[in-house]
């Protein structure tokens, strides 16, 4: 349509240019106008995948309020802490909050484990506390996406007290029970149960209750359609208050195969392939999304999409009307064997997964959250030399790949793996709980605290580091869990006021990354997939593309631009080094885990 419609302009014009001059102009003006206002739908660049959303174009910062600021010396982050950093969060440009749980828990997986949906932790604070936060977010145009956790609830919920108290009581059959008289309960494995027995017996209602978590999570019955319809209305409550999103926790594992069957030997290494993706997912999200998630402007994200690239595009096309994006752990996973990874498998896992959702589908990018390590500690290198650096060219990843951008807070700082030494430094159910269980298969419980410092979730839980004062000035009691000592270089008030810091880089990348459609909506293209020390790509989009060059190393490398790439006149948009990058032909020498972003001129 455009094309054909400047041509037409162009004969005419040659033809007679004198008396065209009024024609030239408004010829001129509306293809300014088409350029600039032209509506999404008719502008080509955009297709299925990326036709704008806010949802899309969004930085999420993944805050973990009971690390983030405590303001009531109990120890304990909580929501009047949050309160008082909003102007950080707004300092930061970043679009939305993610937080997790915060509604009544007695923490046994710290907030995962919900007794009341439609409270606040008392920790935490109160719903005037929650009130007053989200207010104050909004007036800094920032958003709030709550965590809802609904595969599972807190066994101290008054739903599974009444269940448990007999088999006629309504409330029974809110859950997963397996009578004594059927005999032992077909296996299950549980994921934090120190036997990972996920089945628990009941002597109450002489039954066996399901918890693929602890024990203190019993799992939902979401075949009860009463059950389905109380989490709907509980969903209401909070989007009724104004929250802008939702974040649900383990959702692909809520529909269960109720026939039990056997599971084959060995089942539980490929654990999503059997709990993912149950028969009636897809029922249960149409009928939510019906029911509530359609009703609201808001961005709907399921921790986990299935096993394949099927399963997620099953969970977030467009045409399904489930949920707006993917949130897959293949790039997690890589990430996971403390003897480090192998560039290239990331490379092609998250090419893999861009070439897939290209045309439709939407993605979540991230490379860290409060489940796994640190990032600069996994995919980095977090010692002295190279943390600053390797951090900042992770965050770069992140910002420059086609997705939402997930980022979990402290990333910003460049904080690090703590490393406890003894056991009882650790918080988390699922280290303690596998600790108890290595010891009672007598395994080798040194390897197992190593492997610890490396990948326990307590390494991204330590408080958040905004001074060099006592505590890293996150509370003046005793901290739920130790502040990593490196808090007195690594710390809001140094970092601020350093501009080449972690924390500057990052309010510039994300500037960056709002200022440019190109970085959010481009498409992807990868160079030298197999090449271990650098990962090259470029984002296109219409007349607009950025060339990324990140250098994933502790050496000097000098690298070679795929010929394709034209650099004539490529003008640094950011550089995680001062000064400048030259490029010779097609030939840049990086610095040590060195991170560049190019303007080039499309041919
Ligand atoms: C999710 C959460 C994790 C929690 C688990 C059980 O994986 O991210 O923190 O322990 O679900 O709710």
């Amino acid at each position: 349509m455009q094309g054909s419609h400047l041509f037409g302009v162009w004969r005419v014009v040659s033809k007679n240019m004198r008396s065209l001059k009024p024609f030239i102009i408004l010829s001129l003006l509306f293809s300014f106008i088409a350029g600039h206002a032209q509506p999404v739908s008719k502008n080509k660049v955009y297709n299925k995948t990326n036709k704008p959303a806010w949802w899309k174009e969004a930085v999420v910062y993944q805050l973990y309020p009971r690390s983030f600021k405590d303001s009531d010396g109990d120890g304990v982050g909580d929501l009047r802490g949050i309160i008082s950093k909003l102007d950080y969060l707004k300092s930061l440009g970043i679009d939305a909050v993610w937080l997790n749980p915060i509604f009544a828990s007695p923490n046994d997986d710290n907030g995962y484990d919900i007794s009341d949906y439609r409270s606040i932790m008392k920790e935490f604070g109160t719903m005037q506390d929650f009130d007053e936060l989200l207010k104050g977010l909004h007036k800094r145009n920032i958003k709030l996406v709550l965590d809802m956790v609904l595969n599972h609830s807190s066994d101290e919920h008054e739903w599974f007290k009444q269940a448990k108290s007999s088999r006629s009581n309504p409330y029974h059959n809110y859950y997963h029970w397996w009578p004594e008289e059927k005999g032992k309960p077909t296996p299950r494995y549980s994921f934090f149960d120190v036997n990972n027995d996920a089945w628990k017996y009941e002597a109450g209602t002489k039954s066996y209750y399901l918890h693929y978590f602890s024990q203190k999570q019993p799992d939902l019955n979401w075949e009860n359609e009463k059950l389905r319809n109380e989490v709907y209305n509980m969903m209401k409550f909070w989007l009724d208050k104004g929250i802008d999103g939702l974040r649900m926790d383990a959702f692909q594992y809520v529909s269960k195969d109720t026939t039990w069957k056997k599971y084959p030997e060995g089942y539980e290494k490929n654990i999503i392939k059997y709990y993912g993706m149950g028969p009636n997912l897809h029922k249960y999200l149409k009928e939510m999304n019906s029911t509530v998630l359609s009703k609201y402007n808001i961005m709907t994200v399921a921790e986990g999409a299935g096993s394949t690239l099927a399963d997620a595009h099953s969970l977030v096309d467009a045409n399904r009307q489930e949920l707006n994006m993917a949130y897959h752990f293949e790039i997690m996973d890589i990430g996971n064997d403390p003897r480090g990874y192998k560039l290239p498998d990331l490379k092609k896992a998250f090419t893999k997964w861009d070439h897939s959702f290209a045309d439709k589908g939407w993605l979540a990018i991230f490379l860290a959250n409060h489940d796994v390590p640190r990032m600069v500690s996994k995919y980095g290198n977090d010692s002295e030399s190279f943390r600053t650096a390797s951090s900042k060219l992770l965050t770069t990843l992140v910002m420059t790949m086609r997705g939402t951008s997930y980022y979990f807070n402290g990333d910003e700082l460049g904080m690090s793996n703590i490393r406890f030494n003894n056991i009882e430094d650790y918080r988390d159910i699922a280290t303690i709980n596998a600790y108890k269980n290595a010891q009672a298969k007598n395994e080798d419980l040194q390897a197992f605290m190593d492997k610890q410092k490396f990948i326990s979730r307590d390494n991204t839980r330590t408080p958040f580091q905004w001074d060099a004062t006592l505590n890293a000035g996150f509370t003046t009691g005793i901290p739920w869990i130790k502040v990593n000592p490196n808090y007195k270089e690594v710390n809001v008030a140094a970092e601020e006021k350093n501009p080449a810091s972690e924390l500057s880089y990052f309010k510039k990348i994300v500037a960056l990354r709002k200022a440019s459609r190109v970085l959010v909506y481009g498409s992807y293209k990868v160079f030298d997939l197999e090449n271990p020390k650098v990962y090259c790509y470029t984002r296109s989009l219409g007349k607009e593309k950025v060339l990324v060059v990140l250098n994933f190393s502790d050496k000097e490398t000098t690298y070679l631009l795929d010929k394709s790439i034209s650099t004539l006149s490529a003008k640094t948009l950011i550089n995680n080094y001062s000064g400048t990058v030259g490029i010779a032909n097609n030939k840049l020498n990086l610095k040590p885990w060195q991170a560049i972003v190019y303007k080039l001129n499309k041919a």
